[in-house]
């Protein structure tokens, strides 16, 4: 036995490279975030969603061609099968939407008849939004509204969810957020997909786990808590006050703080501006004005250890402002964010390794089994 390895616990496996990938590039330091190379504001300023998914998928732009057989690809996966959609009507009305989408893309591989796994990943980008509106709509009793395959995915998405299509402006925003969520390199739930990749199981399966990962608070789960914190705290005026209470009590401010942008996310950038806008538009601006005052009020507090708005900090105001049910919003993440989990799962078998760390055995050793009576 050779002389033993100092053993370093890498906890959180915070700084650990767990592979070498071409699709997300994030300086923390600087603010910036590229998906395959193209930065995100210039993505946001001249692309849309489906040919954002085709770059991540795909690793390049692709040709119109390609694009309108991608996207008519796509647009035939928003259809959910009958059974489904009956199921999903006797669902309790209380789970909670991340539940039922666990639960939905999990029943979608019954009926899976793809031939590759790109196209298993088009039909499961295409359902899940069909599988979160069908259920806001079941669990209120309203009637389901069939997909429209003339809408891109951002649009089709806000149809089904209140039966009327989004104006231009509602439509675009959506589309935006759509954009800015679909992917972040090695974050957590992307880690637990390739841990699923890794053992060779399949898609449906990898996104289930990104689903289940995504929904926790200190994740995906802060833009519901963050929105929830703002409508609590009532008004711009009462601000300071609550982010004081909060931040004395050692308790976390949602929408605040990242392991890797150690300055502003780039992504708060894109998406205040359009929270703003909407919120004005429908007569919410005090909801965006509290955010902002809860902002200013934190950073004076956080800015010096480097602790910054991030993604989750007005992208609820923005669903909010949309007539979007709070518990919605992660679920929403997640139908964005399938794209980069499937483009990291299928990149990663290529150059297979399963992933299978190691605990420090900190416990006792040898020790003897001892007979009920005697313990
Ligand atoms: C996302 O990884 C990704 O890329 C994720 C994501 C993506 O697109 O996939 O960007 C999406 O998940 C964004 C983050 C959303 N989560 C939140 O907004 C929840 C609140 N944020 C925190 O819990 C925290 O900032 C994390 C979990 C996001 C990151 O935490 P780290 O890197 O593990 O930092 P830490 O918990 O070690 O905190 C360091 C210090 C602590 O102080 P001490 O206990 O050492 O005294 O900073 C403090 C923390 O208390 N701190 C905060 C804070 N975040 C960190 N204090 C108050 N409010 C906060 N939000």
């Amino acid at each position: 036995m050779g002389a033993q390895e100092p053993v370093v616990v890498h906890k959180g496996l915070e700084n650990v490279y767990v592979c070498e990938s071409n699709i997300c590039f994030i300086d923390g330091e600087n603010s910036r975030l590229l998906y395959r190379g193209y930065s995100v504001e210039d993505l946001v300023e001249n692309s849309f969603y489906e040919e954002v998914a085709y770059l991540l998928l795909y690793g390049r732009l692709p040709k119109r061609e390609e694009l309108s057989s991608f996207v008519e690809s796509l647009r035939q996966s928003y259809e959910l099968p009958k059974v489904m959609l009956d199921l999903l009507k006797q669902f309790p009305k209380n789970a909670h939407p991340m539940d039922v989408l666990r639960t939905g893309v999990s029943m979608l591989s019954f009926f899976d008849n793809s031939s590759d796994d790109y196209s298993r990943a088009l039909r499961i980008i295409g359902a899940m939004p069909t599988i979160v509106a069908s259920f806001a709509r079941a669990r209120k009793g309203l009637e389901l509204v069939a997909p429209k395959k003339e809408l891109s995915i951002a649009t089709n998405f806000l149809y089904m969810l209140n039966g009327n299509e989004p104006d231009e402006e509602d439509a675009r925003a959506m589309d935006i957020a759509y954009i800015v969520h679909a992917e972040h390199e090695m974050n957590a739930s992307t880690f637990s997909c390739i841990v699923t990749a890794s053992t060779l199981s399949d898609l449906y399966s990898v996104v289930t786990s990104g689903i289940a990962t995504l929904k926790g608070p200190l994740h995906g789960g802060a833009n519901e808590r963050a929105l929830e914190y703002f409508l609590s705290v009532g008004s711009p005026e009462k601000a300071e006050e609550a982010v004081e209470k909060t931040l004395n009590a050692k308790q976390r401010l949602m929408g605040f703080g990242h392991r890797v942008y150690k300055n502003y996310d780039p992504r708060y950038k894109i998406l205040k501006p359009l929270a703003k806008a909407l919120s004005e538009k429908k007569g919410k601006a005090w909801v965006y004005k509290t955010a902002e005052a809860v902002e200013q009020a934190a950073l004076k507090r956080l800015s010096e250890h480097k602790i910054f708005p991030n993604v989750d900090f007005y992208s609820g105001i923005l669903f909010h402002a949309l007539g979007i049910e709070t518990d919605l919003f992660t679920p929403i993440f997640a139908m964005s964010r399938s794209v980069g989990w499937i483009a990291h799962a299928l990149e990663y078998v290529q150059n297979n390794r399963l992933i299978r760390p190691k605990a420090y055995y900190t416990g006792e050793l040898n020790k003897k089994y001892t007979p009920i009576d005697q313990r």
